[in-house]
């Protein structure tokens, strides 16, 4: 353990908080020393706190561990978020002003103008937004957030299309896991035999968040890529991994093996950098005719993987695919975790 950089969990006892939990387990570079949630849960082990519900037992030096409040306080410099949004915003901007580095999933500050909106392969230069944050703030902390969980799973593919073709309009329909919803989530006599057709706020994320991550730093701002984003979301009856049915009309005119080219030999900063949570391909390919399914795909590449099946010719657009990604790896713990490297690596962290 000599030499890891501490941090802290806040929202520990949440889906996400959870996810953080095992993911960081045996980490090269952080350890978990603090867990934070709510006063429900302050004052009690972990292990009493949480409804842990993953696939391996929460690791050992954690069961025991007292849970905190969520108030600056804590030991460790550097807190990763998975805050419930009705307290993200506040709590993470104390923590923040307090001089904490606050790697967060949570919606509250993702829009801010001076908080990068951050995928390590596509925008890491919006880091320098931090500058900019600390000066009009006036905190010797920062926020950095990472992208709704149906966003990351559209912005992945559109990225290298953007950067060889030029995305002009997108029309994307998602099917969503039970587990982006949390837990306990939606009742089952709900979701049984049932595709609910709506989910609070996810359009809107899902038509903006993509134009900003995509967008040009110009000096202090960000320019939003001027792509249009028309988007459709439903909760459907699977447990984790986003499923997102995707049609694109692009500036130039590729074939559709120079767009499968694109896709599948996108690496970035993360890939050359070789961080622990980068996985070796971004978006993985696959010409099985009835792939990416949830069951079978979520986990490529330890779940940090997209997957982009079903590549065709679009009749009314140009081109059309399906993307599955992992929502509580890739689209929540995981993209954060892999936020924090690039940021060590800089010496954001510092
Ligand atoms: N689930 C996903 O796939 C996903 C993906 C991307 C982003 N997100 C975002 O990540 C965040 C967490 O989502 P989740 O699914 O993990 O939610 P969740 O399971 O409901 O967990 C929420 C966490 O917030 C804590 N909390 C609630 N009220 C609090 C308060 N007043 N003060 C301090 N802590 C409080 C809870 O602690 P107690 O247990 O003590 O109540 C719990 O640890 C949300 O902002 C969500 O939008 C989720």
């Amino acid at each position: 353990m000599a030499n890891k950089i501490p941090v802290g969990v806040l929202g520990a006892t949440g889906a996400v908080g959870q996810k953080f939990v095992k993911l960081l387990e045996n980490h090269p570079w952080f350890e978990i020393t603090e867990l934070a949630a709510s006063d429900r849960s302050a004052g009690k082990p972990y292990k009493d706190a949480t409804a842990w519900r993953q696939s391996t037992p929460i690791p050992d030096a954690l069961k025991e561990h007292v849970v905190k409040p969520c108030a600056p306080g804590l030991d460790s410099h550097v807190v990763f978020s998975g805050l419930d949004s009705s307290v993200a915003g506040e709590v993470e901007e104390n923590f923040a002003r307090a001089g904490y580095i606050v790697v967060s999933n949570s919606k509250n500050h993702r829009m801010d103008e001076d908080v990068p909106l951050l995928v390590p392969e596509i925008n890491p230069d919006h880091l320098d937004l931090i500058k900019t944050q600390r000066a009009r703030r006036g905190w010797s902390g920062a926020i950095v957030t990472d992208p709704n969980c149906s966003t990351i799973g559209l912005v992945l593919p559109l990225a290298p299309l953007d950067r060889a073709f030029g995305v002009k309009r997108v029309i994307v329909t998602t099917m969503q896991a039970l587990s982006g919803a949390g837990y306990p989530g939606h009742s089952a006599v709900d979701m049984i035999d049932n595709i609910i057709p709506f989910i609070g706020g996810e359009e809107d994320k899902l038509e903006t968040e993509p134009r900003k991550i995509l967008g040009r730093l110009e000096g202090d701002q960000i320019r939003f890529a001027e792509c249009q984003i028309s988007a459709h979301t439903n909760r459907v009856f699977v447990e984790d991994g986003h499923t997102e049915c995707v049609s694109v009309e692009l500036d130039k005119k590729p074939s559709l093996a120079e767009v499968a080219r694109a896709l599948a030999d996108f690496t970035s900063l993360p890939q050359e950098l070789k961080l622990p949570f980068a996985p070796a391909r971004p978006i993985l390919v696959t010409t099985d005719r009835d792939r990416p399914q949830p069951r079978f795909d979520r986990d490529a590449g330890n779940g940090m993987s997209a997957v982009v099946g079903r590549l065709r010719e679009c009749p009314v657009f140009d081109i059309r695919f399906v993307v599955l990604s992992h929502n509580t790896v890739r689209g929540a713990a995981g993209a954060a975790i892999l936020n924090a490297e690039l940021m060590k690596v800089r010496g954001d962290l510092d």
